[in-house]
């Protein structure tokens, strides 16, 4: 079974993706945590986000064994990784793993914005988590606040606004809902609500 999990910044797939991995025993893998890997480095080296090849060459190698969640999940590294997410020949170097990862047997959870759509079209459960920007906008500034990061809740609603603009508007693989995907949008529900409705979800598509 793959189940592809699909929504914007912040929208809580990642909490759902999670929760059903563990609820079916499967890998589960956080593809947005790629992007960032990529993004991460080239801040790292100051590299030009327009040097096409060179930020190709570091998504080809990237080493998906020893991603640190905890250090990638910074503001400036998302921003980081929305912009070379943009690049095809960035998403080009990043598919085979992704595909490999949900195509192993017995199965995978993967979460991103193109799984249902690029990924694994294929997938027998899609869902599509949303919420509202402000909500969205909330959660990610408690998050981000809580760790330290000099953010107001202003500058966190602009980057969510920002990141949903170029997410949706880039013409390699945008966020895009599946048209077999399911909707949660968890604007007024809280995690485990989220959570019981992907189940259901789960349990209806198989
Ligand atoms: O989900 P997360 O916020 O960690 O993703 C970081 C960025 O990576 C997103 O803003 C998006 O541009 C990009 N991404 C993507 N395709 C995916 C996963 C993430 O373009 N499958």
């Amino acid at each position: 079974m793959i189940i592809a999990i699909d929504g914007p910044a912040a929208s809580g797939k990642g909490t759902v993706a999670r929760a059903l991995a563990a609820h079916f025993r499967l890998p589960h893998l956080d593809t947005g945590l790629l992007y960032r890997a990529v993004g991460a480095e080239v801040l790292a080296r100051g590299l030009d986000f327009s040097d096409v090849p060179a930020l190709a060459g570091l998504a080809a190698a990237l080493d998906v064994q020893n991603l640190d969640g905890e250090a990638l999940r910074t503001g400036p590294v998302g921003e980081a990784a929305s912009r070379v997410a943009e690049i095809a020949e960035v998403r080009q170097a990043l598919i085979d793993l992704q595909r490999d990862f949900a195509r192993q047997p017995g199965g995978a959870v993967l979460d991103g914005r193109d799984i249902g759509t690029v990924i694994a079209p294929e997938a027998e459960v899609k869902i599509f988590v949303t919420a509202s920007p402000e909500a969205r906008a909330a959660r990610r500034y408690a998050e981000l606040s809580a760790r330290g990061e000099p953010v107001t809740p202003q500058s966190v609603l602009e980057d969510i606004l920002k990141r949903d603009q170029r997410d949706s508007s880039r013409a390699a693989a945008p966020l895009l809902r599946a048209v077999d995907a399911e909707l949660i949008d968890n604007t007024e529900l809280d995690k485990q609500a989220s959570i019981a409705r992907a189940l259901e979800i789960v349990a209806r598509r198989t």
